[in-house]
């Protein structure tokens, strides 16, 4: 599983990094919005270099901004060990972006919000080493699972296993113990989760629920 550092305490961010990897999570997710492709704004590639010096986990880094050609090798830089864009953000070039992607040396990452269907990114499939499925609007943390989009997911895994695709399949957005092993059982295998983990008194019990 991932944790979603956007629910953590972040005037306690080292503190919550260690603890969080200490109670079980796999990779640290890292959502950054830049306040135009969605309605709220969080970090840049600074505080990725700072939580990169933190973590021993894995980053996967979660952009939800216009143009996220332009502060690519940044990210990168940053420490970010996975780079995921919204498909959404741009109106072409995806195929090329996520070439920058591989060729600087991070995995590749798209992500489709809860009303693109897969047919839209089909074409960019077999190049992705991450999908991330978003399971609610993205802009906030603590939103509801749309569980109308559990199909997505198996359609996602389905093609995956018929066409041999390397991706992993993240799911973000609302998940937490109550609905985790039905996002595993989906296809999901990477899970995120923000506020059912930061939010309770036990991050290791959360974490081990939603890993299953
Ligand atoms: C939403 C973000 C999610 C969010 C998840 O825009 O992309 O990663 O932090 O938070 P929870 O688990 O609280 O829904
Ligand atoms: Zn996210």
């Amino acid at each position: 599983m991932a944790a979603s550092v956007l629910a953590e305490d972040f005037s306690k961010l080292s503190a919550e990094i260690e603890e969080v990897e200490r109670a079980g999570a796999d990779y640290l997710h890292l959502d950054v919005m830049d306040g135009a492709f969605v309605p709220n704004l969080t970090f840049g590639p600074m505080i990725v270099e700072a939580i990169a010096k933190l973590a021993s986990v894995p980053l996967i880094t979660h952009l939800m901004i216009e143009r996220p050609g332009d502060l690519l090798e940044r990210f990168v830089d940053a420490g970010s060990h996975v780079v995921s864009f919204h498909w959404e953000a741009m109106k072409e070039g995806h195929g090329e972006l996520i070439e920058r992607i591989r060729k600087l040396g991070a995995g590749t990452g798209l992500a489709i919000n809860p009303a693109t269907p897969l047919s839209d990114v089909s074409h960019l499939l077999d190049a992705l080493d991450l999908l991330l499925v978003m399971t609610v609007v993205p802009g906030f943390g603590g939103q509801k699972f749309m569980s109308e989009v559990t199909s997505k997911i198996e359609e996602a895994s389905k093609i995956r296993a018929d066409h041999k695709y390397r991706y992993v399949i993240e799911v973000d957005g609302g998940i937490g113990p109550g609905n985790a092993a039905a996002v595993r059982k989906a296809g999901g295998q990477i899970l995120v989760a923000g506020t059912a983990v930061f939010g309770c008194g036990d991050y290791a019990g959360a974490i081990s629920a939603i890993r299953g």
